[in-house]
């Protein structure tokens, strides 16, 4: 796929979207869940949300959730997502280009799962500002691929930080939260035409002190 880097987001999110499925895998990112199934609830904030199967999970597991995306189709997507499994009470959706702003507020949970662009995206500096709204005991938890299966648009010399490179970047104080994991998970996967592959997850999981 030919993506020009300089495309505006809006606009390549919007058009991505319109010409996806509303459907759904109806499943939460694998990470998500083994991460969070087991933690108390509160307010998560999920960056990207794409068309809400995350969202919808924490939201059903007792989570409140407040759901940033640039696009308003996905938002469109999710919301219809949270509304057929009877969560929209819980969800607040947000229309955000997460570079310019955030939602507001303090946070139990900081998500971002693949919260990822082909078009420049100064995604470093939004993670570090939701990492600043977590609360003491919250979980900043994010994932982003760590190797590229064949349905994958990144480019194919593309150099997929470690884990631990991937958390130098956010310089975070480390002082100031308990590592959980960082760390390559790897898993089956299907691709957006059914394809199957193994694929590595890279993830930084902290909780803050
Ligand atoms: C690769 S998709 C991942 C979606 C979802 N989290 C998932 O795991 O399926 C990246 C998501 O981030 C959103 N996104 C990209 N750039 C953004 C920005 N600047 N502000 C807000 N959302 C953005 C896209 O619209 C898209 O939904």
């Amino acid at each position: 796929m030919n993506i020009d880097p300089k495309m505006d987001p809006r606009k390549f999110w919007e058009e991505t979207y319109e010409k996806a499925s509303p459907k759904t895998s109806g499943k939460p990112s694998a990470i998500l869940e083994r991460f969070v199934k087991d933690r108390p609830t509160g307010h998560a904030l999920e960056l990207g949300c794409g068309k809400g199967d995350d969202a919808v999970w924490l939201a059903k597991q007792g989570w409140t959730v407040t759901a940033a995306d640039i696009s308003e189709t996905a938002l469109g997507y999710a919301k219809a997502n949270a509304k057929r499994n009877g969560v929209e009470s819980q969800i607040t959706f947000e229309a955000h280009d997460l570079t310019k702003s955030l939602p507001e507020g303090v946070f139990d949970l900081v998500t971002a799962q693949f919260l990822q662009s082909p078009v420049e995206f100064a995604r470093e500096a939004v993670l570090i500002k939701a990492a600043a709204m977590i609360a003491t005991g919250g979980l900043l938890l994010i994932t982003t691929h760590g190797s590229r299966p064949s349905w994958s648009w990144a480019p194919e010399d593309t150099i997929y930080p470690t884990p631990q490179e991937a958390l130098a970047a956010l310089a975070l104080d480390t002082g100031r939260w308990c590592e959980i994991a960082v760390d390559n998970f790897e898993r089956m996967a299907t691709g957006p035409k059914g394809e199957k592959g193994s694929v590595i997850d890279t993830v930084i999981a902290l909780e803050r002190l």
